[in-house]
């Protein structure tokens, strides 16, 4: 039996809604058939949804969709439409799912899921009161690298961990010199800009799901790039975050550093690395790959080596040779489609989702705890709430 799921795209036009919720998962699960729950194919039936018409129109026709709207209320009015997902800009997010929840539909949302722990939790008590379905996209767990770090987790490979490094960026070019690689309400705190809102509420869930709960923390924020040029060409005056560092304690007993950056010039593998220190071993993944040293192949260091040991080792990597990379026989699927596949066998066939929309609530709470402790410049605890 095929059975229809209704879904509007909100913010389709956005870079993430276009790119990987779009083309990479509702397409290809699309061009797949649908998704099979027992003995029913369910097949996406997706109304983009977003501000400007000829923009919908441009990535309807290129992905194959014949519905678009500009009417929130009108889409929210269609009974046949059933989920509504939201990827547009952050603030305009928790009034757009209020709106949802209230037209019946279940939600489904990126990241930052509320501007605070206490708004998203009257989002969530607003969702369960109606009894209707809830989740958040926590794709960076599902990325290779990360997957095959949580596996190495699960095996006891490092022994007792007890430290960890994460750090993430890249350059974004501020508008003047070359267009800028992300849109400028990314940088105003009155859109919902900033990176401990941006980029935190990942580092939760990748932090988490793999060592643990997060104890405490202190945290620091920095804006580099001052003046930005928006898209109309306008310059404007940078006044949130783009630049952070945070130092956590796990309960575990394990700490660990994070250090995220919009103004970071990547030299190595990744955007992201991820670097786990057990007793027993050290692994480091990026957003594919992982690479681990167990004690036997920990090199006895003496101490500084300013010439390296051949001429021909200092232009290499002196130290590379001792790690070794992980092998991983699972098939790539992209991680933005697991989410959808995880959150679509929720609300149809009630099966368990670890992210749901209050597990996106924790996300926004390490954001939240980040700039508490960077505005009083003090250690902040992460209590659980209710
Ligand atoms: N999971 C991830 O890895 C990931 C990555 C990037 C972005 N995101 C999240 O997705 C959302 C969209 O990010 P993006 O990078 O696609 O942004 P974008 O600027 O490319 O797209 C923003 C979308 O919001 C719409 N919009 C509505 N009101 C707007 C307003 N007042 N100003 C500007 N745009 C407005 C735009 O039309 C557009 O469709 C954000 O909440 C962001 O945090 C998540």
């Amino acid at each position: 039996m095929q059975k229809d799921i209704g879904i509007i795209m909100n913010g389709a036009t956005g870079r993430i809604c276009s790119t990987q919720h779009l083309a990479n998962s509702l397409v290809p699960i699309m061009k797949s058939g649908g998704l099979q729950f027992q003995n029913t194919e369910l097949v996406p039936r997706v109304v983009l949804l977003g501000r400007d018409d000829k923009k919908l129109r441009r990535i309807a026709e290129a992905q194959g969709f014949s519905d678009w709207s500009t009417d929130i209320d009108h889409v929210l009015s269609d009974d046949s439409l059933h989920i509504f997902f939201d990827a547009a800009v952050t603030s305009e997010r928790p009034s757009s799912l209020k709106k949802a929840i209230e037209s019946g539909k279940h939600i489904f949302t990126e990241k930052p899921v509320a501007s605070s722990v206490n708004e998203g939790l009257d989002i969530l008590r607003l969702a369960n009161k109606s009894g209707l379905k809830h989740g958040a996209v926590e794709d960076k767990i599902y990325a290779p690298g990360p997957q095959k770090l949580l596996k190495l987790v699960n095996e006891g490979f490092f022994g007792t961990i007890v430290n960890f490094t994460l750090e993430f960026g890249w350059w974004v070019f501020d508008g003047f010199e070359r267009p800028s690689s992300r849109s400028s309400w990314n940088y105003k705190y009155s859109t919902g800009g900033g990176m401990f809102f941006d980029m935190f509420p990942h580092w939760r869930y990748l932090i988490e799901y793999t060592l643990g709960p997060i104890k405490s923390l202190v945290a620091a924020g920095q804006t580099a790039q001052k003046q930005r040029q928006d898209e109309a060409g306008k310059k404007f005056k940078v006044d949130v975050e783009d630049c952070c560092k945070a130092i956590l304690e796990m309960e575990s007993g394990a700490s660990g550093v994070i250090i995220s950056s919009w103004a970071n010039r990547v030299r190595g593998d990744d955007i992201l690395r991820f670097k786990i220190d057990g007793i027993n071993g050290t692994a480091v993944a990026g957003i594919r790959s992982c690479f681990v040293q167990s004690s036997n192949n920990t090199p006895d260091i003496t101490g500084f080596n300013f010439q390296g040991k051949t001429e021909e080792n200092v232009q290499s990597n002196l130290y590379a040779a001792d790690w070794k990379e992980v092998e991983s026989k699972e098939p790539y699927v992209n991680p933005y489609r697991l989410c959808w596949e995880d959150y679509l066998a929720h609300v149809v066939a009630e099966k368990e989702i670890r992210s749901d929309y209050r597990s996106g609530i924790k996300d926004v709470q390490l954001a939240e705890a980040c700039i508490e402790s960077w505005r009083k410049k003090k250690w902040v605890s992460l209590s659980s709430f209710n």
